[in-house]
């Protein structure tokens, strides 16, 4: 296949331009370095498929460059650009969300309309859902996304299912649960204990550590994508991990995988935060053949191997 992966230098978009290029796809990849975490970690991420012959990358802002050219010949879009974060999404910085989020999907979407299309993946996100009322969640709970970020990735995945039926954009928007694994972003909960576990420093637990997620191997989410892709499915479907487990739990299990016990500082929960996700996946399985194959501490142990190869890009 002839793709586009749009956030191309970043964790889950790096690992696809793999997964793609290993499977015998061409891909042209770009990114907009925008500034939330260091150019210099993206530009990393980039070394595994940079000098492949199926591979190109260009510096693209969709919010605001011409798009035609890039489109011309692609057969299928991985839309995974966005402006991340759920908690630093309030106050001014909600300019950025809205930009890339939202302006950057739809003039991507309007890009793309009319070119034969096999399929249109979006990243979308658990956070949509909000404080879900039931668990494991399917995807015909009503989304109510308590963070301005939750608010601007389902407005996104609205503009996704509008094109679809008013135009015949072959869209799939995929809900992904917390997703960790080797370069995973710096901000995000299991980075930042594994950090700490390797210099030692603090890790600020947000909360009693009872909360839970449906954390979700990078692995199985690039392997969603692909499959997605070349289904012939269409549509909104959740991609989790396959169980939920609290911030309590995975401490016990990082202490496990690292050896040394971690120094927990407990600060306030913060705003936006939802207390439990959980992800019903029975739409992918069925779809597109959906399994989660990787459990925490086997996903924590590959990422803990990462981070010790990586340590002075980390630390
Ligand atoms: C993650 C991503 O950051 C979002 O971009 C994504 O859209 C979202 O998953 C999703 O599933 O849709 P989050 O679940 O907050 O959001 O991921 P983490 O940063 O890994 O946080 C997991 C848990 O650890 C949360 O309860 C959070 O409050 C807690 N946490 C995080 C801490 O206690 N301390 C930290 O320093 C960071």
């Amino acid at each position: 296949m002839n793709t586009l992966v749009t956030g191309a230098a970043g964790f889950i978009g790096s690992h696809l331009c793999e997964h793609l290029l290993a499977a015998g796809d061409t891909v042209r990849a770009v990114d907009t370095f925008t500034d939330y975490y260091a150019r210099a970690v993206k530009e990393r991420n980039l070394l595994a498929s940079t000098g492949h012959p199926r591979f190109t990358f260009a510096e693209v802002d969709l919010a605001s460059d011409a798009l035609d050219e890039l489109l011309d010949g692609v057969e299928v879009v991985f839309h995974l650009a966005g402006q991340p974060g759920v908690r630093p999404s309030w106050g001014r910085e909600f300019d950025h969300y809205t930009r890339h989020n939202i302006q950057a999907t739809q003039r991507l979407l309007e890009a793309v309309r009319g070119l034969p299309l096999r399929k249109f993946v979006y990243a979308s996100s658990s956070s949509i859902y909000g404080d879900a009322e039931t668990l494991p969640t399917s995807e015909w709970t009503v989304p109510r996304p308590i963070s301005p970020y939750g608010v601007t990735k389902l407005a996104a995945e609205h503009l996704c299912e509008l094109y679809r039926t008013g135009f015949h954009i072959p869209t799939a928007s995929l809900r992904l649960f917390t997703v960790y694994g080797p370069r995973q972003r710096p901000d995000m909960a299991f980075h930042r204990l594994l950090r700490a576990a390797l210099t030692g420093r603090g890790f600020e637990l947000y909360g009693d550590g009872t909360q839970t997620r449906d954390f979700t191997f990078v692995e199985d989410v690039v392997v969603a994508m692909r499959r997605a892709a070349i289904s012939g499915w269409c549509g909104v479907a959740n991609i989790g991990g396959g169980a939920r487990i609290s911030m309590n739990d995975v401490l016990a299990i990082v202490e496990r995988v690292t050896g040394g016990p971690v120094h927990v500082q407990a600060t306030g929960t913060k705003r936006g935060d939802v207390r439990h996700t959980g992800a019903d996946v029975k739409l992918a399985r069925d779809a597109f053949g959906y399994r989660p194959g990787t459990t925490v501490p086997q996903g924590l142990a590959a990422m803990w191997d990462w981070m010790n190869e990586a340590v002075e890009v980390v630390a």
